[in-house]
């Protein structure tokens, strides 16, 4: 790579953990083919869930604070094991706790902002078309690039961080306009009806285009919500970092020499069966992507006055839960049994540990994540039906 003489200097600097950093993107850079660095207007940490990372990934980070870390640009964490002010409530065990709170100390100390969420763009963190980025959520690079515009590879969690340290990435990848176009054709032949309906649609392009860049045609409109659900589930189920929705995302006619592939009731059918594995569930969780105000506000719709034979967590931002707070939502969802939680979500909470065996959610992403990750059977549909079944 061609270095300038900051970046060289950021290469021999005397701060280790800023020497570390650069050494690792150099090394990425190199892999890849970047030939220089692009400056990144903000940076996402991911794993930062003590489930995820254990003693070890406690021990780097205090260890990297220790060093010198200091992030150099806006840089948001993705969700924690737990909520941190209502970890009690939720069950979580009090060494867990403890570890986790470790992890949120050393991300304060390197100045990182302990948003804890995998929806920075609804929480506070937007960045501009075109603007070049290091996140490391899978759900929320593909927003990034897909709908908002913005450019960033799917990092991981030490290139990301190593990113906000040096407030630089290697240009390569979705850094460049060249690669920002559809691989494949997707059309889409049947009315999507809800927010689960356009995850299960991703959640079978995603094992289909696996990193490829689908470009969706036929799709009728589109909300946020239902945007972040398509591109989780083929953030899961594949790798895909960036897709297209004509008439929605972009108004750009795809080329035409690309396969294509037929989305039908047939498949949207079968897709549903793929991701249900129970009809008998004891909990209930939305908010995978963290849920907006939006969603919150129709689960509080449907469940006022309502009671619940199970559990329910509707997971959200910090940000987004307060807000949620004010119209009177989190009343409304926690008299009739459920919670709503932030900094968290069941994917990355150890909800396997606190008797849970099957979880009822409307997230394909959610769906593909909990057997491996959470040991549960996955009964998957949209939310007004799992409320419709677990309303007493
Ligand atoms: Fe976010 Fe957790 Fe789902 S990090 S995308 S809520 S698995």
């Amino acid at each position: 790579m061609d270095l300038t003489t900051d970046e060289q200097a950021l290469l021999e600097s005397d701060n280790p953990a800023v020497r570390k950093s650069m050494e690792l993107l150099v090394r990425l850079g190199d892999i890849y083919g970047a030939e220089e660095f692009v400056e990144i207007g903000s940076a996402q940490a991911s794993g930062i869930s003590y489930k995820s990372i254990g003693d070890p990934g406690v021990e780097f980070l205090e260890g990297f604070a220790a060093e010198g870390a200091e992030v150099q640009v806006q840089t948001f964490a993705n969700p924690a094991g737990m909520d941190i002010d209502r970890w009690e409530e939720m069950g979580v065990d009090p060494e867990f706790a403890k570890q986790q709170r470790r992890i949120v100390g050393a991300l304060r100390e390197m100045g990182v902002t302990v948003s804890f969420t995998c929806t920075p763009y609804l929480a506070g963190n937007l960045p501009g078309p075109n603007e070049h980025i290091a996140w490391a959520e899978s759900s929320a690079v593909s927003f990034a690039n897909s709908v908002v515009g913005a450019r960033t590879n799917r990092e991981g969690g030490p290139s990301a961080l190593a990113a906000a340290i040096t407030g630089r990435t290697p240009k390569y990848g979705l850094h460049l306009a060249e690669n920002r176009v559809p691989t494949h054709r997707i059309d889409v032949d049947v009315e999507l009806q809800n927010q689960a309906d356009f995850a299960a649609l991703g959640s079978w392009a995603g094992r289909i285009v696996e990193d490829g860049r689908p470009y969706f045609a036929g799709v009728d409109g589109a909300t946020t919500d239902e945007l972040k659900a398509l591109g989780a589930a083929m953030a899961a189920t594949g790798a895909v970092a960036m897709h297209f929705v004509g008439g929605v995302t972009t108004d750009e006619e795809p080329p035409t020499d690309l396969e294509t592939l037929e989305f039908g009731s047939a498949e949207l059918e079968a897709e549903y069966g793929e991701l249900n594995s129970t009809e008998d569930t004891d909990l209930i969780v939305f908010g995978c992507p963290h849920a907006s105000v939006d969603e919150i506000g129709q689960v509080a719709d449907r469940l006022d006055g309502e009671s619940l034979d199970r559990d329910l967590w509707v997971c959200a931002s910090g940000a987004v839960k307060s807000q949620a707070d004010r119209m009177g939502y989190t009343e409304t969802i926690e008299d009739a049994g459920g919670m709503v939680l932030s900094d968290t979500c069941n994917v990355v909470a150890p909800i396997e540990e606190m008797g849970y065996e099957s979880t009822a959610t409307d997230s394909a992403k959610a769906a593909a994540y909990l057997p491996g990750f959470g040991e549960q059977d996955v009964h998957f549909d949209d939310k007004l039906s799992l409320l419709e079944e677990a309303i007493e």
